[in-house]
């Protein structure tokens, strides 16, 4: 039997392609001519790798009736086609290196005139993709100028010989599925399409080909000295005006500098001349190793506060423009972050020149991943077949040669969840000779056999203690190693939590680096019917749902709770206030800096209302410094409760924030808090038409449930213990930690019944004694509310006592009830934004002023959300609420059962109610949607309690 071949037979192949250039160092600009060829393609979308044949790619072919996108862009996201999430399964039979015959295939045309003065004739042209997914066959002219695969990577063409001045047809067949997607099965959408930029570059005699920047900084030599060498292909000359730097090309020159890190992103002016082009060079000296057991930049361990940045955009997907790319940065310098994993492929070579600008420490990731296979026990993957190794060689080659110029990289990494095999040793093999002066990262070698740092994902808090105590055992060689995680505190909806816990460990040990949250942003795909789609809105037959929504900030970049958590949690000062309020203690936490870019500010509350505030003096500590200093005596007060808070600021505009941008602050335990006292007088009274009258309130004498308290209509109050359950509590299956949620359903806390045991009035209380209880199981809470009354408000107490074998934990404990009608809402208590018993960090004791829909939190999957903690009072829709003692306050205008049903943001239509939840205690959040659940100290366990609220009718 003959095996059939056809011209599509490169799509199957697993070599990296063919005819395209060896892969160079990226430069944006130089002073030879460019085209950039972005812009609308005309396009036609095919159902297999054949369906069409390549009369398109001749000149002259009329494409009149073609449809048109945007390059960069995903045909997916133009109208053609749909995209596709899963996790780690491949959306297609798992066949190696067979792809379906349904292969989507986008033919894409363009037509493009020279610009005048380029010379045809003169020197040549390259033209270069710098991402195209997954495999592209390339035209010009009506010539095949080769095939390739490897799609978050550059690709060049020599195409000088091809060029005529005038009407030059460019033709590009890209196929969705392609040997390249078995490596190419990281968690996120297939978007297949010309994603990033398209570019003819001018090709001069003599000009520049490929260079390697190399500036180290030695920090032993005194003042500090770098020293600048530039191997090029294509001999010139280096100046460095600012320094005084003036050599050829090859050569060294030692001179003092001021070093890179990501805290001083000192960058250098240089040019690279060459006979036929200069190129400039933003030049920053450092020096990484790896040495006593610790990753050290310049001499110095490093601390990485980092997040995992997938590329994002909530239309364009993975196609980003610089302002985009400028976002990401400017929020994470704005949020304290420090460090980047470009998770899990090379970004566009823009985003690392911004690292480079604003400083961020870069693990620059290839684009790797053969997950999919771990449903075979890793049988028959590739990076463990030799017929694949030189695809991996191309890979690494094509992500160290174009981003080996930029200070911010320190690592790099050979990929994401591609188990083991020969190929990536022998990736890391190539790595660590072409570049010794960067460390090699990959976190699926467990015993460290390849990589210079150990890197987990997820592991409990006690197990990362333990490897910071050098407890963990494993091989002699991993057991001299540093530990970074590459991945934890998954930030899917409510959360994480428990990340201040992590970073207390962090802190304690050296061999702790820090970690990485995963991850940056929401993959949520803008959609009129939902809002924002994930996995499963497409149709798609394999998918996995809102896993794709699972970062710090929102598909649009709104920051989310959890980002200002993290901000909060590694923040590089600390300000300890101690008890009495007379000393806070300040600690420069940065590894380079001193703190002479910042300002101190004081100031002092009483009630949570400032009552005075002033500077600060803290001298510029040394990085790793503390001093303690004196608070100035507070204004004098005639009582209340009161509250140091200090503030860090910066002291001048920075590049990524403006002066007085708050990067750290300290409250001190508040003193003398006033709990609402309140002395019962008269009682309940009967009132002829079954009701009952406490004070300004009236209840139904037969249920004992308050109908109305002053001028203010109050519906179904009762004890609440449910909430619409996180992406963390509904947890991830195959985690070992408890997954809440469906042991919560299977005791059906969510469907309480409550029976009326009995409704007294007896001296000056009316006592409503209830039990609240799940059909079908024996357990049960014994619930007494006694309402009092002092004439103008209404006090309430709850008893709770569970009784039976309550062997989870409840997910919240509290009451419930409804007000017709309430927008504004004022509080004295935890905020701005929403916090939960292990993400309560961020929350600042202060008088607060909101609104119902402004308190809500727009996960992509609605979920439970908005809870302010340690709220003194409140005051919502003409009540103001008293705790004590403090409460978790949530207002919303659906139910927790409406909120629990929805699965988009659409969902949830607003009802006439406003449904508040006072909050006794919450159960953590914990980071189970993949990863350790909610840790001991989180978990709200039944158990007695009683809690107190004095209601005020305000309207
Ligand atoms: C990791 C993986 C990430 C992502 C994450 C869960 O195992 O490396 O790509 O899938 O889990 O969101």
């Amino acid at each position: 039997m003959s095996s059939r071949t056809s011209a599509t037979d490169y799509v199957e192949d697993v070599s990296p392609g063919s005819g395209a250039l060896p892969p160079r160092a990226w430069y944006p600009r130089s002073d030879a001519a460019s085209l950039s060829l972005n812009g609308r393609w005309r396009f036609r979308l095919s159902p297999a790798a054949d369906a069409e044949d390549d009369a398109f790619a001749e000149p002259g072919y009329d494409a009149g009736g073609w449809a048109e996108v945007s390059v960069p862009g995903h045909w997916v996201l133009q109208g053609h086609g749909s995209p596709i999430y899963t996790n780690h399964l491949y959306p297609f039979p798992v066949d190696p290196p067979h792809v379906p015959t349904e292969n989507p295939t986008g033919d894409h045309l363009r037509f493009f005139d020279l610009p005048e003065g380029w010379d045809v004739t003169d020197g040549g042209a390259v033209l270069r993709f710098d991402g195209v997914e997954s495999c592209a066959r390339v035209w010009l002219n009506g010539t095949d100028i080769g095939e390739f695969k490897g799609s978050r990577l550059p690709h060049e063409f020599a195409v000088g010989h091809l060029l005529k001045p005038a009407r030059n047809v460019l033709a590009v067949r890209v196929h969705q599925w392609s040997a390249g997607s078995y490596l190419e099965d990281q968690d996120q959408w297939w978007l297949p399409g010309i994603f990033r930029d398209v570019t003819l570059l001018h090709r001069p005699v003599g000009g520049v080909l490929d260079f390697f920047v190399h500036a180290s900084y030695d920090h032993a030599a005194g003042t500090g000295t770098g020293t600048l060498r530039i191997d090029s292909d294509v001999a010139g000359r280096v100046t460095v005006p600012g320094l005084g730097i003036d050599i050829a090309t090859g050569e060294s020159a030692t001179v003092p500098v001021e070093p890179w890190t990501a805290e001083t992103p000192t960058l250098y002016d240089g040019l690279l001349a060459t006979e036929g082009e200069r190129v400039p060079l933003r030049i920053g000296f450092r020096t990484v190793e790896s040495t006593g057991g610790l990753i050290k930049v310049n001499g110095k361990a490093v601390l990485f506060k980092g997040v995992n940045r997938h590329e994002w955009h909530p239309e364009h997907g993975r196609a980003l423009d610089l302002e985009t790319m400028r976002a990401d940065v400017l929020l994470m310098k704005r949020h304290n972050v420090n460090a980047v994993r470009t998770s899990h492929y090379p970004p566009h070579p823009a985003f690392l020149d911004l690292c480079d600008e604003y400083g961020l420490w870069v693990i620059d990731e290839c684009d790797l991943e053969t997950h999919g296979f771990t449903e075979q026990a890793w049988r028959d993957n590739p990076v463990d077949d030799d017929r694949w190794t030189p695809a991996l060689l191309d890979r690494a080659a094509r992500m160290v040669e174009r981003d080996k110029n930029h200070p911010s990289v320190v690592i790099w990494s050979l990929g994401n969840e591609a188990g083991t095999g020969r190929g990536l040793t022998a990736m890391a093999e190539w790595i660590h000779g072409r570049d010794a002066s960067r460390l090699v990262h990959y976190e699926g070698d467990i015993d460290c056999r390849d990589t210079d740092v150990y890197s987990r994902m997820y592991p409990e808090h006690a197990e990362v203690e333990r490897i910071g105590r050098g407890l963990d055992g494993g091989t002699r060689k991993r057991r001299a190693l540093p530990l970074i995680l590459c991945e934890y505190a998954h930030a899917m909806g409510n959360g994480p939590g428990g990340l201040a816990d992590y970073q207390r460990i962090f802190e304690s040990h050296d061999r702790l680096q820090g970690g990485f949250v995963w991850e940056w942003i929401d993959h949520g795909i803008e959609d009129e019917r939902f809002g924002y789609a994930y996995g499963g809105d497409f149709g798609e037959e394999l998918h996995d749902g809102n896993f794709v929504c699972d970062g710090l900030v929102f598909p649009d970049r709104r920051p989310s709770p959890g980002l200002l958590e993290y901000k909060k949690v590694i923040e590089p000062v600390g300000i300890g206030i101690d008890g009495d309020g007379t000393t806070v203690r300040v600690t420069n936490k940065q590894d380079f800096a001193d703190l002479s870019a910042l300002a101190f500010a004081w100031s002092y509350q009483v009630d949570g209302e400032t009552v005075g505030s002033g500077s600060l003096a803290v001298p510029a500590l040394a990085a790793g410094e503390s001093a303690e200093l004196k608070l100035p005596e507070p204004p004098a007060t005639d009582g209340g409760e009161t509250q140091w808070t200090v503030r860090a600021l910066l002291a001048a505009d920075t590049a990524w924030a403006p002066k007085g941008h708050v990067v750290a602050w300290g409250q001190s335990a508040p003193r003398a808090r006033r709990a609402p006292a309140l002395v019962a007088t008269g009682g309940p009274v009967a009132s002829g038409e079954g009701l009952i009258v406490l004070g300004p309130a009236v209840f139904d004498a037969r249920t004992g449930t308050p109908r109305s308290i002053g001028s203010v209509e109050v519906t179904g109050l009762r004890l609440d213990v449910w909430r619409a359950t996180t992406d963390n509590d509904d947890g991830a299956a195959w985690q070992s930690d408890p997954r809440y949620a469906e042991l919560w359903r299977g005791f059906g806390l969510h469907r309480m019944r409550h029976r009326l045991g009995a409704v007294e009035q007896a001296g000056d209380a009316l006592t409503v004694r209830t039990r609240v209880a799940p059909a079908g199981r024996e357990l049960g809470l014994a619930t007494v509310y006694r309402w009092t009354s002092d004439g103008d408000r209404l006090g309430l107490t709850v008893s709770v006592t569970p009784d039976g074998d309550w062997t989870v934990p409840l997910p919240r404990l509290g009451i419930r009830f409804g007000l017709p009608a309430a927008d504004r809402v004022r509080w004295f208590g935890g905020g701005p934004e929403e916090a939960y018993p292990d993400t309560k960090s961020a929350s600042l004791v202060s008088r607060w002023e909101s609104t119902v829909d402004e308190l809500q939190i727009p996960y992509v999957r609605p979920q439970e959300n908005g809870a302010r903690a340690d709220v003194r009072w409140a005051e919502l829709g003409g009540l103001r609420i008293d705790g004590d003692p403090e409460f978790w306050l949530t207002a919303r205008r659906w139910t927790t059962e409406q909120l629990d049903a929805a699965a988009h943001r659409t969902d949830l239509t607003p009802s006439g109610t406003v449904w508040v939840n006072l909050d006794h205690a919450q159960h953590g959040i914990g980071s189970a949607s993949c990863g350790p659940g909610v840790l001991p100290r989180y978990r709200l366990h039944a158990e007695p309690a009683e809690f107190s609220f004095v209601f005020t009718d305000i309207g």
